[in-house]
């Protein structure tokens, strides 16, 4: 090819690239986007296992990085050097072929198997590394059984048991010990859904009738966001959990406080004023807490779950014990437990301490009165197909007053 039209097609492609660059640098000037850190980033990693898969991610990508450029530059001489460019050219003898030359066809299978074999390497090692906990370390892990449902995470404790109730139980937030490995059983109540902190560990489905199970860490206490990877039916996309990992002695007082029984304020105990729910203008944030965090959020995520685990001011002890009431009234208590007060159902998450808790229905909404409040009012508008709303208040003609469920979000919320 004659140089003067390589160096036309090189600016072409040149100024191609720099629209692209400066569209891309005018679209994304947010420093999480061009650092790839998003809550759900799989290339920052916060513990091993995650940081084992992606360095079989990195190699495996280098590798077919660098057999794209040598097949794309063969390819490209050769389309350069052999086009025909004059109509004599149309009907010229093909250039000599070297289909069958043994050193070449040798010499591709040879550098197919090492890139395979490169590629190989890692990988295997990763998939042992993955699979569980190593040897070594397996004293030290600390175990957990999570059960996906249609759409929530329930998480069992099964080395914390309560004396007469069984193990420790709780929904959609897994609080776990940092620094330590944590081997999770993945169960599942009905269909298949899939369990992934991709922060922390690559997914592994959870299956009716198969035991499997993952293990991950996180290498600093920290607060991290889970999703379910597994399409199970209409609300699938919502289906999203948090893993919240302590330092030893916080993660000891979260045990002691989540193993005890229900909050109840004797009536004298707190006066005050209810706080007001706006019913009008609930907040659009469909994401848990928070929507917009990042580095310069005022407080952190592990910080806001933090002051989650303390009363709110002004409660009122009245309202609350109306709401205690409704809950059983309005047969909320036959799908929930709240473990020491009303309700022993199993069918929905466990609501001993979901005061304590960042975030409502499975991780959608922050969990404040104004969230709480529109998720009691409206859960089919939150969560579509959710059985809060088609087994629950379809059929038990279910309708909640705003008073009602005033009362009902100052119950929930007092049980820290
Ligand atoms: Cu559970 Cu998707």
């Amino acid at each position: 090819m004659r140089l003067s039209s390589f160096l036309s097609q090189s600016a072409r492609w040149g100024r191609a690239a720099l629209a692209l660059g400066g569209t891309l640098l005018l679209t994304g000037c947010n420093l999480n986007f061009w650092r790839m850190d998003g809550h759900q980033s799989t290339i920052q990693v916060d513990g091993p296992v995650a940081r084992s898969q992606l360095e079989v991610f990195y190699v495996t990508c280098w590798v077919t990085l660098v057999i794209f450029v040598l097949v794309g530059a063969v390819l490209a001489y050769a389309t350069l050097k052999f086009k025909a460019r004059t109509a004599d050219d149309e009907h010229a003898e093909p250039p000599e072929q070297s289909h069958g030359n043994p050193l070449i066809e040798l010499s591709l299978i040879g550098l197919s198997i090492l890139a395979l074999v490169f590629i190989a390497v890692p990988t295997l090692k990763a998939i042992w590394f993955t699979y569980d906990v190593p040897e070594e370390q397996r004293d030290n892990a600390y175990e957990v059984t999570a059960i996906g449902y249609q759409w929530w995470f329930k998480f069992e404790y099964p080395n914390e048991q309560i004396d007469g109730v069984g193990p420790l139980v709780t929904a959609n937030e897994l609080v776990i010990p940092a620094g330590r490995p944590v081997r999770v059983n993945l169960r599942t109540v009905d269909v298949i859904h899939s369990f992934w902190v991709p922060k922390l560990a690559g997914k592994v489905d959870m299956i009716p009738n198969r035991g499997n199970h993952l293990w991950l860490q996180a290498d600093e206490p920290g607060y991290f966001w889970g999703q379910c990877a597994e399409y199970c039916g209409d609300s699938h996309a919502v289906m999203r959990f948090r893993v919240i990992a302590l330092n030893e002695a916080d993660f000891a007082d979260w045990l002691s406080r989540e193993k005890a029984p229900a909050r109840t304020l004797t009536q004298t105990a707190a006066a005050g004023e209810a706080p007001k729910i706006q019913f009008a203008s609930f907040k659009r944030n469909e994401y848990g807490f928070s929507e917009k965090w990042d580095a310069n959020a005022a407080v952190p995520p592990l910080n806001h779950w933090k002051q989650q685990q303390f009363p709110l001011q002004n409660e009122d002890a009245a309202l609350i014990a109306t709401g205690r009431r409704l809950f059983t009234e309005k047969t909320c208590a036959g799908c929930h437990t709240v473990r020491g007060h009303e309700g022993l159902g199993i069918t929905g998450p466990d609501l001993t301490h979901i005061g304590a808790r960042t975030t409502i229905a499975a991780g959608l909404l922050e969990n404040n009165p104004e969230q709480m409040a529109r998720w009691l009012l409206h859960p089919d508008a939150v969560k579509p197909g959710n059985k809060m709303y088609t087994t629950g208040y379809i059929p038990n003609n279910i309708t909640l007053t705003q008073d009602e469920v005033s009362a009902l979000v100052a119950y929930l919320e007092s049980l820290k």
